[in-house]
This record gives structure tokens, C-alpha cells and sequence, in this order.
């Protein structure tokens, strides 16, 4: 069911993989609510093809951006704007990569170069995007950002390895730029911490299964799906959030401030 939220918006997703993917599904959802779209990876993501069938059911074009290159952001901005014959009003930031995570190298024995590769990709690009954006003056007023991030940016969970450090980078970036854009234009920045979703960076986390299970066990309304996912930012990017800014906003059953429930005491009792 549509109710016309984001009628009249035009947004830049980045990170629609697959159909599991939640930029997929945030895609899908946006569509939905009346918003044109264009639709960007990094050229490696466009070989598989697979978001050419997204492409043609919200009726987007593609266009190839590795979000760590200031060129391609530029000529992105430029394409979507020459598409839109307009500004921007929403963009959707839904990217991560661990190169250490990837080559199972542990977090006490980092290669530090892949963690710049890690940082650049996962987090300090969020600013990348939002830069790029300013110097182009691409968005409209009131507009707003979504970027994707997850609680070990707060709390332990230690198979999450660098990519902690790298939320927790993200989170910071998402509070200082949405301070500067706040002020400059009224472009709000946000992130949506959500609960593990089975997707390929998702399931690339060592030990995923019991993360996911033991999360669905300490949530009082259990984990959230990344179709509950997109759902809440669509509302992130309609006119109903106006003055929700430079927030990290937990999107996951509950999780966050639950101590232990009673599912996991009978599971520590047997
Ligand atoms: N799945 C989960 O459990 C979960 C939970 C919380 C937060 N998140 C976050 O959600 C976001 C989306 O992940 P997902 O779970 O949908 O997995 P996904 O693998 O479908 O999406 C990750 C995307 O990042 C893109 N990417 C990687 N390097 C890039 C580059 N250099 N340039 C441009 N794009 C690049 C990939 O091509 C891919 O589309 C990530 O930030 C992830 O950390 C995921």
C-alpha cells in the first residue's frame, strides 16, 4: 500500500547488490512512495547485472560510482541532476566492505593498510558523498541522508572486527557533517542502525548465525527485516521527519536497551 510519501523526491541510492540487499529493498519501497530514483555501485557490483532487474522495476538509471573516488562522485551528482532536471531531496549511503573481516585477519593483528581501504570505503566516504554534494550545492533544502550502520559501533560484538571502527567513524561523520549541512542548507544526516539482516556483507561476519539467533532471542519485538528496514526510511526521507538530525536512530526490535530477556534465561538454564 502506498500512501505517496516521498511524492515529487528524487534520491540517489548506493548499494543495491541484490534483492537482499536493504538498499534493494529501500529502492523498491521508495518507488513505491512516488520518488524517482537513481541507482549507483561500484563497476565491480554492476558486472554481476543483477541491479539492471532493480533498475527496470522502479524505472532508474544505473550509474557506476566507486564511492571512494571524488571523480566518480562528481560525475554521478552531475548525471543525476541532468536526470532529474533538478536537485536532490534524499540520498541512501548503504555501503560497507572489511578487508580484514574478508582475509580472516584478526582484530588484534590488523593489516593496517586494508583498514584504510576499510575506513575509506565504509565510513570516511559517507563524507566523500555528503562533499561532493556541498560543492555542487546537489541537494535541496530539507533534504536528507540515511546511512546504514550497526550497534558494535556502541558495544562489543567481537567477530565484528574493524568494521566497529569503521561505524563508529560513520556515526561521527553523520554528526559532524549534519551539523555543517544543518546549518547551510536545512540537509538533515542521519543513521539507521539496523538489526542483523542475512545479506552478503551481512553474512560475511564470522560467527553470523548465532548473531542473528541470539538477537532475535534479546529483542522484545525481535529482529527487524530489512523490509521493516526500508519501511523506516522511507519515513527518514519523507517531510514527517523534518527535524530529526545527526542522530543514530536504533531500528532493531529493542535491542539496544534491553539488559536479557526471558528467552535467553531459559536458554542459559538448560
Ligand atoms: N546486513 C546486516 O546485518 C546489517 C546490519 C546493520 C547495518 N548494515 C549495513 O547496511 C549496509 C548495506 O549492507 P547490506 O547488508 O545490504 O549488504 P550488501 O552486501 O547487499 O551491500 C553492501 C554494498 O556496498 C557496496 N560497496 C562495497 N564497496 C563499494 C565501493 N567501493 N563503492 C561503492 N559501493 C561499494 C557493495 O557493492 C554492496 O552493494 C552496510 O553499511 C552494512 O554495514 C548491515
Amino acid at each position: 500500500m502506498s500512501n505517496n510519501l516521498l511524492k515529487g523526491k528524487k534520491g540517489i541510492i548506493f548499494g543495491a547488490l541484490d534483492e537482499k540487499s536493504l538498499a534493494w529493498k529501500t529502492a523498491l519501497k521508495c518507488y513505491e512512495e512516488g520518488a524517482r530514483l537513481v541507482l549507483t555501485n561500484a563497476p565491480v557490483a554492476l558486472r554481476m547485472g543483477e541491479i539492471n532487474k532493480l533498475a527496470e522495476a522502479v524505472k532508474a538509471p544505473v550509474i557506476g560510482a566507486d564511492v571512494t573516488s571524488m571523480d566518480d562522485l562528481r560525475n554521478l551528482f552531475e548525471k543525476s541532476i541532468e536526470h532529474f532536471g533538478g536537485k536532490i531531496d534524499f540520498i541512501l549511503h548503504s555501503i560497507g566492505m572489511s578487508l580484514n573481516v574478508r582475509k580472516g585477519k584478526h582484530y588484534t593483528e590488523m593489516n593496517y593498510e586494508w583498514n584504510q581501504k576499510t575506513l575509506d570505503i565504509s565510513a570516511m566516504s559517507l563524507h566523500k558523498v555528503l562533499r561532493t554534494a556541498w560543492d555542487m550545492d546537489a541537494i535541496d533544502e530539507w533534504g536528507s541522508v540515511v546511512a546504514l550502520t550497526y550497534i558494535a559501533a556502541q558495544r562489543v560484538f567481537p567477530d565484528y572486527n574493524e568494521m566497529a571502527d569503521a561505524k563508529s567513524l560513520l556515526e561521527s561523520v553523520t554528526r559532524m557533517f549534519g551539523y555543517y549541512y544543518g546549518v547551510k542548507k536545512k540537509v538533515r544526516v542521519n543513521t539507521v542502525s539496523q538489526s542483523p539482516t542475512r545479506t552478503t556483507a551481512g553474512s560475511g561476519v564470522k560467527g553470523f548465525d548465532g548473531f542473528i539467533n541470539y538477537a532475535e532471542k534479546m529483542s522484545p519485538l525481535g529482529n527487524a527485516t530489512g523490509e521493516d528496514c526500508a519501511n523506516y526510511i522511507v519515513t527518514l526521507f519523507s517531510d514527517l521527519t523534518r527535524m530529526v538530525t545527526m542522530q543514530n536512530l536504533f531500528h532493531d526490535g529493542g535491542f539496544s536497551f534491553t539488559g536479557v530477556t526471558q528467552a535467553v534465561i531459559e536458554q542459559m538454564e538448560k
